[in-house]
């Protein structure tokens, strides 16, 4: 039996761009799916078509067991979202945004008024309540969308970024609302750039790539296809890097990582211990100064870099290097 989100040969193009090209999706019932993948990857895409936003080329997706294409309007019945762009009304006192959301789910004055105030409580925003939102800063604006995801506790959720621009206080309160919610059996599909969000929330993990599902697993089970330890290295001098990076390929079992700015290089190796003190040696013998040195199991992040070659959180230049085209957005489409 398919899970609670299905989806089976999403294609969607957007003129030359092949924003979804075959993505294949499976989540049981109850779990957290966690969406990761590059600027650009098509999660957003991937979000839209599942929430009836967007229409794919081709494909077919089931959310909450109905047909996404066939029956749009019993699959918004039964899903929340929360977008990577927060849509409140601005006009709006934040108890009156969720207030209203909670009147459309058909919710009775008094639940609503209720449920909105403890959604305001568990955000932070009790403070801001009845402040109009557009006198709110960015992560209350977030926040406020949150919550108004959360209204109707609905059997399947999907969010696009939650947490991106929230401080960690506020994040952390988000991840144990999320936690609750998947505890009480809400099946939640969720594109994050923080790898260590997944890897605390996600049951299974899923990284997307210029439209198709490059690797799929647990958490564990991805870093474990990763291979074994890495070396970092942090030298003292920036003009060191390349030598530096000359010896680690040496010792190295795959593609060395530099990180410029904070002069680090990482090589994932095998040989633990015993490898580590034969590069501390071959760097010294190069004259080459270190800061830090040590071996470490490999991160969510370090699994991201390998699989799409780039590090998580790109900037739009950075991301302009890879060949994937930036997300272009009208003003219309940030509204969504
Ligand atoms: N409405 C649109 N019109 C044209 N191109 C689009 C549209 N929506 C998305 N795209 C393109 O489809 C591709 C996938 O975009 P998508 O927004 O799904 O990426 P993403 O993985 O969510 O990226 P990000 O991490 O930046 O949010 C990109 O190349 C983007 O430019
Ligand atoms: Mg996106």
């Amino acid at each position: 039996m398919p899970g609670a989100i299905y989806a089976e040969g999403l294609v969607k193009t957007f003129g030359e761009v092949r924003a979804l090209d075959g993505v294949d999706l499976d989540v049981p019932e109850g779990t957290v799916l966690g969406l990761l993948g590059p600027n650009g990857a098509g999660k957003t895409t991937t979000v839209r078509v599942l929430t009836t936003l967007l229409q794919p080329d081709s494909g077919r997706a089931v959310v909450a067991g109905i047909d996404v294409l066939k029956h749009p309007n019993e699959v918004r019945r039964s899903i929340g979202l929360s977008g990577q762009f927060a849509a409140v009304d601005e006009y709006l006192t934040g108890r009156e945004n969720l207030q209203m959301v909670a009147r459309l789910y058909q919710m009775n004055a008094k639940a609503a008024k209720a449920r909105a105030a403890e959604l305001l409580e568990r955000f932070n925003l009790a403070d801001a309540a009845d402040r109009t939102a557009k006198t709110y800063s960015g992560g209350m604006r977030r926040r406020l969308d949150l919550a108004a995801a959360l209204v109707v506790r609905p059997p399947v959720m999907f969010m696009d970024e939650p947490t991106t621009g929230l401080d960690p206080r506020n994040r952390q309160a988000l991840w144990d609302v999320i936690e609750e919610l998947v505890a009480g059996g809400t099946t939640l599909l969720l594109t994050t750039q923080y790898l260590e969000e997944a890897d605390r929330l996600a049951h299974d993990i899923c990284v997307v790539d210029h439209g198709k599902v490059i690797a799929r697993g647990t958490s564990d089970q991805l870093k474990a296809r990763t291979g074994g330890e890495r070396v970092e290295v942090v030298v003292h001098e920036r003009g060191h890097i390349a030598t530096a990076r000359e010896v680690l390929a040496g010792f190295g079992k795959g593609e060395t990582t530099v990180e410029e700015h904070t002069r680090k290089l990482i090589v994932p190796v095998t040989g633990g211990a015993r490898l580590l003190a034969e590069v501390i040696r071959e760097l010294d013998s190069r004259g080459i100064e270190i800061d830090d040195i040590g071996l470490r199991r490999p991160t969510l992040d370090d699994v991201f870099i390998s699989l799409t070659g780039h590090a998580a959180e790109l900037t739009l230049e950075e991301n302009g290097g890879t060949g994937t085209p930036a997300p272009v957005r009208t003003p219309e489409e940030a509204a969504k």
